[in-house]
Parts: structure tokens; C-alpha cells; sequence
């Protein structure tokens, strides 16, 4: 196993988290804290088993919704237990956890813990109403991490930390382990762990790539971990657009074979289009899957994945060399988003992605909109050479798929 792989996973775990707590204009690194949390109190109950815990926060809401769905507003049992989506989510991210497709150490213990941290201590909580020492006490560590957090934001802004709230909302609700409880109050009475846990951002990044991840896999096939992530952004996109970042892969991975682009740069479009609607999953999802045309305040909130995308994939070092993917919305003639850009300005591949990304958008069921055949599809690409797109490349497309 080379250095590389290993900053490459750990770097995409990151980067899920990340995508997980971004909203609109900020991003709550929720995950980032609680895997820090976790940590910390893993240090004193169970030390070798630190670096499972830190792992086990970052990623224990993957298979939440996300966005303005965020569990953070959610922070009551009641209103969390008649969400669907929230009540379900323990398994999903447990699911998420136990299929990433290489297998590490502690992976099963991560899967678990994750899947009961919304078990209480007084035995209301769920999945499966477990209480006291029946809840692996991972799982009660992840939950105090989490509850803390949660109740650390129960002001206005959600971005102001207030840890004597969630010390005050924890002290008799019997939602975490009195234990845990004693370990978080000491903690919140150390300046630096106040320090750290308030402005995390600080000091993340220059931490997490020391934790160790032992893989028990030998050999490694780097696509998998894309595909993985893309996996987990068409599971998060819902119903709106089924398939759409496999046949975004496939038809931009046709388009760069036919350009004769190397095999190193056809694996760049190829990965950039499993990430580029990425920062689709901070937009709400009543907007991404209404089913009629869209206001112009909302479309300019959908607009805004495009960014978002651009922002996640550079602030994550494997993946920064991607980030030309969120410029598939630009266009040829310079009208489109999120910059402007025109002509060749706009990176090679984005090019290509946003002919692959108009194929599949124009193929696809809409409920507002006819379904065209991929015949009837091209016909509209050609139409819109030299406009929308690259008159340069659309001549091989028509070429290939005529
Ligand atoms: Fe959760
Ligand atoms: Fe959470
Ligand atoms: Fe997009
Ligand atoms: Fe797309």
C-alpha cells in the first residue's frame, strides 16, 4: 500500500463528510467535530480504539440526507422519529460504511457503533430502542459526540458554538451515558479543547492525515473509491434524476476516448464526472426533486451546485486536480455558470462533461418536460454548437453516437 492510497481514502472520507454538512454559503462541519469529539473522549475510556472513533465521527451521518435536510435541525427525538428519512438514516450510513470497497480494520466496529448512535441511554432512542450497556459503547460515544454538537448550536446561528447549552440540555435527559457526561464537562473546562473544538477548521487538516487506516485488502483498485463517492451522490440525488452519474461517466468517458485524449487524461474526465454534481447535495431536496419547472429564485439556488462543487473538491488535497468538473455548466458563448468562462477558458474536460451531462438531461424522464430520444437529443446538441457547446468536440459526438 503506498502513501498515496492511504491519503487518498482517508482524503475521501473527508470529503464525504464535508459534502454531508455543507449548506448554501457555509458548511457546518459537524462531522469534522464529531470525529474530533469522538476522539477525544475515545482517549479516555477506550485508547486503542481512538483512531476507529475519529473515523467512525467523521463519517456517522453519511447516509444522512444532508443540505437543508440537516440533521442539526432536527435536534428533538419527536420531530427526528416522523422524518422518514432521518429515522432511516443509522441504517443507511451503516450500510455506506460496510460497503466501501476496500476493507479496513475496525471497519465492522465503525459500521455498528454508527448504526446505534441515535440509541439514548435511558433506552428511547432508535433504531433498536437498546439501552444502558446494551449500546456498544462506541455507539455511546458517538452519540455524545453528536448530541453535543447538536445542542452546542441550539442558538439562532446554527454556527455559534455554545458548549454550556449542550452541557445544560445533557445534564438530566438521559440521552447519553453519565460517564461521557462527566468526560464532556471536563472537557469544556480546558481553553484549548474549546479552542480547537470551536474553530476546528484550524486544525483539521493538518491532522487527520496522520490517523492510521490498516487496510486488509491487498490490492487496490483506485476507480473503486470514485465510483464509491459516485455511488453515494446518485443514493443522496434521490429520485430526481436515477442513473444520471453513471451515464454522465459513461458518455463522457465515450467522448474523451473519441478525442483521442491519453488514457491518463481520459481517468481524469472520467473521475471529475463521478464528482460533478457533488455540490448538488447541499441544495434542498423539495427544489432538486419538484416536479415542475422551477422559479428563477429557485433555479439560481440550483445554479449555486455548480460552486459548491468547485469549493468541495479544492478544499480537499486528492481531489483538488478535479475541480474543473463544477464548471460543467459553463458555456461556449460564455452565458453560462458559475464563472462566465468562455470558449477555451473553460477547462477541457468540464467541456466534455457538460455534452455528456446535456445527453443524459435531455434522455431522461422529466415530469415537466418531454423525454427526447438520444436521436432527437443530438439533434439538439448539433442545434446548439457553437452556443452551448464546444464546436470542436460536438462533431465527434455526432460522429460516435450517429
Ligand atoms: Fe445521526
Ligand atoms: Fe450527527
Ligand atoms: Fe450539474
Ligand atoms: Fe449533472
Amino acid at each position: 500500500m503506498t502513501q498515496d492510497w492511504e491519503e487518498l481514502i482517508k482524503d475521501s472520507f473527508v470529503l464525504l463528510s464535508l459534502t454531508q454538512d455543507l449548506v448554501i454559503h457555509s458548511n457546518y462541519h459537524h462531522g469534522l467535530r464529531c470525529a474530533y469529539l469522538a476522539e477525544k473522549i475515545g482517549e479516555e475510556l477506550i485508547p486503542e480504539e481512538k483512531d476507529i472513533l475519529f473515523f467512525a465521527g467523521l463519517l456517522h451521518d453519511i447516509g444522512a440526507p444532508g443540505g437543508a435536510f440537516h440533521l442539526i435541525h432536527f435536534p428533538d427525538l419527536k420531530t427526528q422519529m416522523i422524518n422518514d428519512v432521518i429515522r432511516e438514516h443509522c441504517y443507511n450510513s451503516a450500510h455506506l460504511i460496510r460497503m466501501f470497497p476496500f476493507l479496513f480494520e475496525g471497519q465492522h466496529r465503525i459500521a455498528d457503533y454508527i448504526l446505534h448512535h441515535h440509541e439514548w441511554w435511558k433506552g428511547v432512542g432508535y433504531p433498536r430502542q437498546l439501552r444502558e450497556e446494551e449500546i456498544p459503547l462506541g455507539a455511546r460515544i458517538l452519540r455524545a459526540a453528536d448530541a453535543f454538537d447538536i445542542y452546542s448550536r441550539s442558538g439562532k446561528d446554527r454556527n455559534e458554538i455554545t458548549p454550556e447549552n449542550a452541557l445544560h440540555l445533557l445534564e438530566n435527559n438521559g440521552e447519553i451515558d453519565p460517564v461521557i457526561y462527566k468526560i464532556l464537562q471536563n472537557l469544556s473546562k480546558s481553553e484549548n479543547f474549546l479552542y480547537e473544538y470551536r474553530l476546528i477548521e484550524n486544525i483539521f487538516y493538518s491532522r487527520y492525515r496522520k490517523k492510521e487506516i490498516k487496510f486488509l485488502t491487498s490490492e487496490l483498485d483506485g476507480n473503486l473509491v470514485y465510483e464509491y463517492i459516485g455511488y453515494v451522490i446518485e443514493s443522496k440525488l434521490g429520485t430526481s434524476s436515477p442513473g444520471h452519474i453513471y451515464a454522465d461517466v459513461l458518455y463522457a468517458v465515450q467522448i474523451a476516448n473519441a478525442l483521442g485524449l491519453s488514457p491518463q487524461e481520459v481517468e481524469e474526465v472520467k473521475i471529475a464526472s463521478y464528482l460533478h454534481d457533488l455540490g448538488k447535495l447541499a441544495i434542498p431536496s423539495e427544489i432538486i426533486e419538484k416536479p415542475a419547472l422551477l422559479t428563477e429564485k429557485e433555479w439560481e439556488i440550483v445554479r449555486a451546485h455548480a460552486s459548491l462543487t468547485i469549493e468541495l473538491l479544492e478544499s480537499v488535497p486528492a481531489f483538488k486536480k478535479f475541480s474543473f468538473a463544477g464548471y460543467h455548466h459553463e458555456r461556449w458563448d460564455g452565458k453560462g455558470y458559475p464563472q462566465g468562462l468562455k470558449e477555451e477558458e473553460i477547462p477541457l474536460g468540464a467541456r466534455i462533461i457538460c455534452i455528456a451531462d446535456a445527453l443524459d438531461a435531455m434522455t431522461s424522464k422529466r415530469p415537466y418536460r418531454p423525454t427526447l430520444t438520444f436521436q432527437e437529443a443530438l439533434i439538439e446538441i448539433e442545434k446548439n454548437s457553437g452556443s452551448q457547446f464546444d464546436p470542436n468536440i460536438v462533431p465527434k459526438v455526432l460522429e460516435i453516437y450517429r
